[in-house]
Formats: structure tokens, sequence, C-alpha cells
């Protein structure tokens, strides 16, 4: 089986370096000498580089060593991901665009219409990342008051919306949120392939939601027993509905020539985390029960970047060097395959990968550890014993 490949393209901002919070590409300093999006000219002045030309400088890096496409995460810091992919497909020949998107924001026919007209554009190159949000203040940023499980019945309806009318005309729906009356995609737009839907959320109501309708259920990273536990369950939900659910997982990978590398790069970060981060480490208040999983590790309380150290390989501190989720994984080239293996094996079926910097990663994340997936590490990593 062949297992897909997809790296972040990360429109929430990009810092040079995981060492150093403090410096990032460019894009929400102020104008400095080191910045690259936008940098600056001979006169010291904006040399008009903008942010969506290191993306693209990001998807090209990523496209040239073999990822498939790239995730463009949505939160109300970020650019739009439907402006987004638009502007980056010009720049690329076959990478597609993971739009992440809230479906409750939008109306399930026009979101049609504008993903065939996409796929048609693009060559079929849409994908989407649906999310439901994680409540709290940062729902209501959206305006959007509706409770976590109305949220998911929401996206259960939009699904059905979206899917329906690109089945062509005479598409009728009366739901709770949402009513069409003979509706349906053109003929044209309607020959275009549905985007491939990866689903997110850890919730009882996400995984409802999920069965019915994604292609690929998306997990941020957890302990791997819990997280292969996680997947079988969805796997047999989907079976039991006479479908078939692949899985995916998205992780944040610090990979270097020796372990001991890795593990450096990460003290020195934790060293340089402010106390400010660490309280923002801490989380918002959120119904997500995905979130609530990565903030019952606790990195904000750990002194000692080892005491985050949760498994062979996985770390429990990366919310505190970049938001988002809490674990991912740290080692050498070898063993961040063979980790990566461990989940293939637990029954991921595609993953989403990052590292910080986005760019010079993605190079050396897609040259030295995507090619030796398949055990190829692990066979590596005993001959070196
Ligand atoms: C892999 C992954 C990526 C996510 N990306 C985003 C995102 O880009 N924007 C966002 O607002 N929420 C994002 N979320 C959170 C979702 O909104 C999620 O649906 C929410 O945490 C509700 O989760 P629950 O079902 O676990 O309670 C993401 C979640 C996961 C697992």
């Amino acid at each position: 089986m062949t297992i897909d490949f997809y790296w972040r393209l990360p429109t929430h901002g990009c810092h040079g370096s995981l060492r150093q919070s403090a410096y990032d590409r460019g894009d929400w300093s102020p104008l400095a000498a080191h910045n690259i999006a936008p940098g600056l000219d001979r006169n010291d002045a904006d040399d008009g580089y903008r942010y969506i030309d290191h993306l693209a400088e990001i998807a090209k890096a990523a496209e040239s060593v073999g990822f498939i496409g790239g995730l463009i995460p949505s939160f109300p810091n970020t650019d739009d991901p439907w402006v987004i992919s638009p502007l980056l497909a010009r720049e690329t020949k076959s990478f597609r665009f993971m739009i992440a998107f809230q479906p409750g924001f939008l109306n399930p026919v026009h979101a049609a219409r504008m993903a065939a007209s996409l796929q048609r554009a693009t060559g079929g190159r849409t994908v989407f990342n649906i999310i439901t949000g994680g409540g709290g203040p940062g729902q209501l940023w959206w305006g959007d008051g509706f409770s976590h499980d109305d949220r998911y019945g929401r996206t259960t309806e939009f699904l059905d919306v979206f899917k329906g009318v690109w089945k062509g005309e005479g598409f009728s729906y009366d739901g709770r949120f949402f009513q069409v009356e003979n509706g349906g995609l053109s003929p044209l737009l309607a020959a275009e392939e549905v985007p491939e839907i990866w689903f997110s959320g850890s919730s009882d109501a996400a995984l409802q939601s999920a069965a019915k309708h994604a292609d690929y259920y998306l997990s941020w990273l957890e302990p791997f027993d819990q997280l292969a536990d996680k997947f079988a369950r969805v796997k047999e939900r989907t079976a039991a509905l006479g479908g078939e659910q692949k899985c995916a997982v998205r992780v944040d990978l610090v990979a270097r020539a020796t372990e001991e590398e890795a593990w450096r790069d990460i003290r020195l970060g934790f060293e340089n985390v402010s106390e400010e981060r660490r309280k923002q480490g801490r989380g918002g208040p959120t119904d997500s029960v995905g979130a609530a999983r990565q903030q019952a590790l606790k990195p904000s309380e750990a002194r000692r970047y080892d005491e985050l150290i949760v498994g062979p390989n996985l770390w429990g501190g990366f919310n505190l060097l970049r938001g988002g989720p809490a674990l991912g994984i740290v080692g050498s080239y070898e063993q961040c395959a063979a980790r990566l293996d461990d989940l293939i094996a637990g029954g991921a079926d595609a993953f989403i990968l990052a590292g910080t910097p986005h760019l010079e990663e993605a190079y050396r994340v897609g040259e030295e550890v995507l090619p030796l997936l398949g055990r190829r590490a692990e066979a590596l990593l005993q001959a070196a014993e």
C-alpha cells in the first residue's frame, strides 16, 4: 500500500530555528536585517518579497523531495487556506493543497462550487482537512456559539450537502442546519473528483461524523499504544457501517544525523522558552477532546527538557517551542524513520509531517528520513549496534 506524505505549510508563521523562539522569518516582525519575507533591499526598504513567496518556496521544496502535498492550517492568525492554495498551485506541478476549514462557516453549496472550480483549475489537487473547532473564546472569535456536539452535527450535514450537490442536478436536503431545494452542481463542475476528505477531532461526536464522511481520519500524535488503539476503534466503527477507514497522523519531527544532535536542539530550544511562552503553552479554555489529551502531558510545568521524554524518541514539549500539539518525534534519521514505521504498523496509512524551519526541514526530512522507511531504518540501526 502507498503511504502518502504531506508537509505542513506554515500559514501561522515560521521560526528560523526551533532553538530561538524570537527569530521568525519576518512575516510577524518589524522589518529587520535577518528577515526573509519581506526582506530588505539595498536601501534598507521592504524588498517586496511577500510571505506567500516564502510559502511557495516551501511548497516547491516539499514537492521536489517527494511530499505529495501540503497542509494549510486555518486559525484566526493565519491567511485563509482557500485563498492561499490556488496561488501556490500556480507555482507547483502536482503538489496537492490540503485546505483546513471549519465547515460551519461556509454555505456547503457555495463551498462545493468553489472546490469544483479549484479541482478544474489545478487538475484535481484539492484536499480538505475538515476541522470542527475547539470551542471557547477561539470559537467565539468566528462568531460561532454552537456547542461541541452541535458543531459536529453541522459538520455532518455540511458534508451531506457538499457531496450531495456534487452528484449532479436535482438534489434536495432538509436538515437542521442546511436546506437545499432542487440544487446540484452543473455537469461541467460535477464531473470533477470530490476532494479527498481528511477529518480531525478525537471526541465521540468527531469519530461518528468521520465514520460517515472521512476518507482519512486524522489525529495529532499520541503515545503510540493509545494512538493504535484509537485508530483500531475508528477503523472498526467505519467497518461496521460497511466502509473502510484510512487513518493519518500529523506530527513534528526533529531528525538529525545523530540522536545526540537532535536532543541537543531540543534542549537548547527548551532552555530558551520564556515564562510568557510557558504560560501560553498551558493552552486556553477548550471543549476539544483532542486538545485536552495533549494538555494532559503538562509540558509547561517541566523544568528540564528530559522530564518530557515520554517514550523512545517521543518528546512532549513541542507546544512550548511553537504553537500546536505537544508530542513529536526526536532522533537520528534512522530512529525517526523507525518510529514512523511503528506508526504504520499501528494503523497509520498516511502522514502530515512538519519541522522548523519548514523550508530547510522539508529538504532534510524528504532526503534523509523518508528514503529509510519500510523497516530499512531498523536494519541500519541493528547493523550499527
Ligand atoms: C491534525 C489536526 C489538525 C488541526 N488543525 C486545525 C486547524 O488548522 N485549525 C483549527 O482551528 N483547528 C484545528 N484542529 C482542531 C480541530 O478544530 C478539532 O476539530 C477540534 O480540536 C475539536 O476536537 P475534538 O473532536 O477532539 O473535541 C486540528 C486538529 C487536528 C487533530
